[in-house]
């Protein structure tokens, strides 16, 4: 369970100390989770003061340190009576910035304390939420996600079109425009002894305990128990995504989000909606070009909070658990569609290394033509940036009905995928909704190597190797960084290429999923025929395409396969081809052959795939503009068909359809 705890009494008198106390056990309750900071948030006045505050007490460390540092507080009475109060409190593992005081939670909306807010999760889009706040004049004081969101209800209430707006519905509008996981508690000076509870992807469950029998006809209530409530009572709720629980004069409501942010009137929201996608799409002519150039930064998002470069060690959160039976398994399937796939062809090999096990890569539509035969020790993962895929979503289903432990690398948290596999990894890539997949590539692919890392953590004779791998890791935003400043050359050779009627892809060993990957982006948004072609194939047949008229693109790195790579090198030259060459810095050989060369850096072989991609994911994106086609016109056009989409039936159009 979450790292929050949250206490509301209502007509039933405590003292302070006894609130600060049911805090502060509610939170031991929690501390096997890790964290590294807690924090409260109370109420400063006392019950019968005219003026409310709300006070915040945070701390470093550990829940023990918070619980003496209530006791210091000065002006805090601890014999005051509360009739009616409600507390919020929580423990903290610090992702978005270092753990202190300032990052630790409850967050706030301003100096007064009028929104607070707790959190278990990850805001993905919280620099354009931020960016947003900032231009409307809101001060931020930490480093963290979290702290747009009370920023963002205070928005929603300044911004308020009638006074008696409830604090539920101030917190429906907010939600609407997080993207990521999180489990919410918020509270406020506005709304006295009121609580608002929320959540998506992050669990959240709530205990009710009176000594009345409750009015629960619109209110499901399930028995189960939880360590930290069950002392309280045996009474719970277990909230479902976008549920939203609000307690208001004691009565405990339960809402759903609205269908669409468009049947809200509020000004504030629609201004709010215009601008981020301004800022949302930035500088850029369409959201598949932002999202290229994010990836120095979603990459990070992926590795962080999972891989700790001092100490050299990953931990993937969602896998921890089910580590010992995926290493007891006797071979690992991976199955996706299209660029999802690919990811899967990218590291399957590094996979087969780390793992020891044997690995299969699989389409999802052909596995599931195939009948293939799937067994109980089998451990097949699910690779998706959407988590709805039909044909993936299937092929999980088909695994699950045979017994195997099913595993999702998805980007959506919340999705079918992410919810229906027994366990997984959320990519954490941010919203993608460039037409094309760019970014969710990259991070899939470290995905799946940090899952190789994990599970070789105690082979010894793999640590080189390992600490090899996780220094590339390291390394690789700025290396990507690197890359894009390639793009005016790209854009160069785009000019060259765009009137050509096909273009071929050359690689092999790691990088042969680059190739396959740029030719699907170069086929899907510049409509121009494109093959990735393996380059140890080359001899059986392909090769009969080159001649001098034909572009073709190698990938030629310093890797294991540099030698079978300039032999193939020496045949497309035999034949008159005019080879454009991805080349390693370090390689001073291929371009003596080449028509062009684009020299990328250098890292481990097993990464080089995340930095090679890149220039085709770029390429692909040139072509598309200047042969005519409307990336971003055409992006738009395909998220209002999905929207359509997931109104008319649950089974959800494929992006690209
Ligand atoms: C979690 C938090 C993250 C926080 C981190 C550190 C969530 C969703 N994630 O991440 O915000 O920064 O702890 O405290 O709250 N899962 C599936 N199938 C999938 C993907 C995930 O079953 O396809 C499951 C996982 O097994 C896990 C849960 O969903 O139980 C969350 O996964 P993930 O977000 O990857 O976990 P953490 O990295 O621990
Ligand atoms: C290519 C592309 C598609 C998707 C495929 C799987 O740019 O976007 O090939 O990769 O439709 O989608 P997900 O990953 O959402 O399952």
């Amino acid at each position: 369970f979450t790292g929050i705890f949250a206490y509301l009494n209502y007509r039933v008198p405590r003292t302070r100390k006894e609130i600060f106390e049911t805090l502060i056990k509610g939170l031991q309750r929690l501390e096997y989770r890790g964290y590294d900071s807690a924090g409260v948030a109370i109420d400063g006045n006392n019950n019968e003061d005219k003026e409310r505050y709300i006070r915040l007490i945070k701390k470093r460390g550990k829940v023990k340190a918070l619980d003496e540092e209530l006791y210091k507080q000065d002006g805090m009475d601890l014999k005051a009576d509360f009739e009616t109060h409600f507390g919020i409190a929580h423990t903290r593992w610090a992702t978005h910035g270092v753990p202190n005081a300032v990052n630790s939670h409850p967050q706030r909306s301003d100096k007064r304390n009028e929104f607070v807010v707790i959190h278990n999760g990850i805001i993905t889009n919280y620099k354009d939420l931020r960016k947003f706040l900032e231009t409307k004049g809101y001060e931020f004081e930490s480093e963290t996600d979290t702290e747009t969101i009370p920023k963002l209800v205070k928005y929603m209430y300044d911004n308020r079109e009638t006074e008696d707006i409830s604090f539920s519905a101030l917190v429906e509008r907010v939600i609407q425009q997080l993207e990521g996981a999180f489990a919410l508690v918020f509270k406020s000076i506005h709304y006295p002894g009121e609580a608002v509870a929320t959540r998506r992807g992050s669990p959240l469950l709530i205990g009710v305990r009176s000594k009345y029998k409750l009015s629960t006809e619109q209110i499901p209530i399930l028995y189960r128990t939880c360590n930290a409530i069950i002392e309280h009572t045996n009474r719970v709720i277990f909230l479902e995504d976008d549920d939203i629980v609000a307690v208001a004069d004691g009565k405990l409501s339960l809402h759903r989000l609205k269908r669409s942010a468009s049947d809200d009137p509020s000004r504030a929201i629609q201004t709010l909606q215009m601008e981020l996608q301004q800022i949302m799409k930035g500088n850029f002519s369409a959201f598949m070009q932002k999202e290229i150039f994010e990836q120095p930064e979603s990459v990070v998002n992926t590795m962080r909070g999972r891989v700790n470069f001092e100490t050299k060690t990953v931990l993937l959160g969602g896998l921890k658990d089910h580590l010992k039976e995926i290493r007891r398994c006797r071979r690992l399937i991976i199955i996706g569609c299209g660029t999802s796939y690919h990811a899967a062809i990218a590291t399957r090999q590094v996979l087969e290394e780390l793992t020891e096990l044997p690995v299969m890569v699989e389409l999802a539509s052909d596995f599931l033509d195939r009948n293939t035969p799937v067994f109980r020790d089998d451990v097949c993962f699910f690779i998706s940036q959407s988590g709805e895929t039909a044909d993936t979503l299937m092929a999980l289903r088909y695994c699950k009905d045979r017994g195997a432990l099913t595993v999702g690398i998805t980007n959506t948290v919340g999705s079918s995928i992410s919810r229906e596999t027994d366990c997984g990894v959320h990519i954490n890539a941010g919203p993608e909704i460039g037409v094309a997949s760019t970014k969710a590539y990259t991070s899939q692919f470290i995905s799946l190597v940090m899952f190789g890392l994990m599970m070789s953590e105690d082979r010894i004779s793999l640590q080189n190797r390992r600490q090899e791998i996780i220094s590339g890791l390291q390394m690789l935003p700025e290396m990507i960084k690197e890359v894009l400043s390639l793009d005016e050359k790209i854009h160069d050779l785009a000019l060259e290429l765009y009137k050509q009627r096909s273009l071929l892809v050359m690689g092999r060993g790691y990088n042969y999923a680059t190739c396959l990957e740029g030719a699907l982006k170069i086929k899907e948004i510049t409509y121009m025929h494109s093959e990735g072609i393996l380059a140890g194939e080359l001899k059986h047949g392909p090769l009969a395409l080159i001649d001098k008229h034909m572009p073709v693109i190698m990938v030629i790195m310093k890797d294991p396969c540099f030698t079978k790579c300039q032999n193939a090198l020496q045949q497309v030259i035999a034949r008159q081809g005019r080879p454009i060459i991805l080349s390693s810095r370090e390689d001073t050989e291929s371009s003596k052959f080449a028509y062009k060369t684009i020299e990328l850096p250098h890292t481990v072989d097993c990464l080089q795939g995340v930095l090679s991609v890149v220039p085709l994911q770029l390429l692909s994106f040139h072509l598309a503009v200047l042969r005519g086609y409307d990336v971003s016109v055409f992006c738009i056009l395909v998220l209002q068909l999905e929207k359509h989409a997931c109104e008319l039936s649950p089974i959800n159009l494929e992006r690209n359809s």
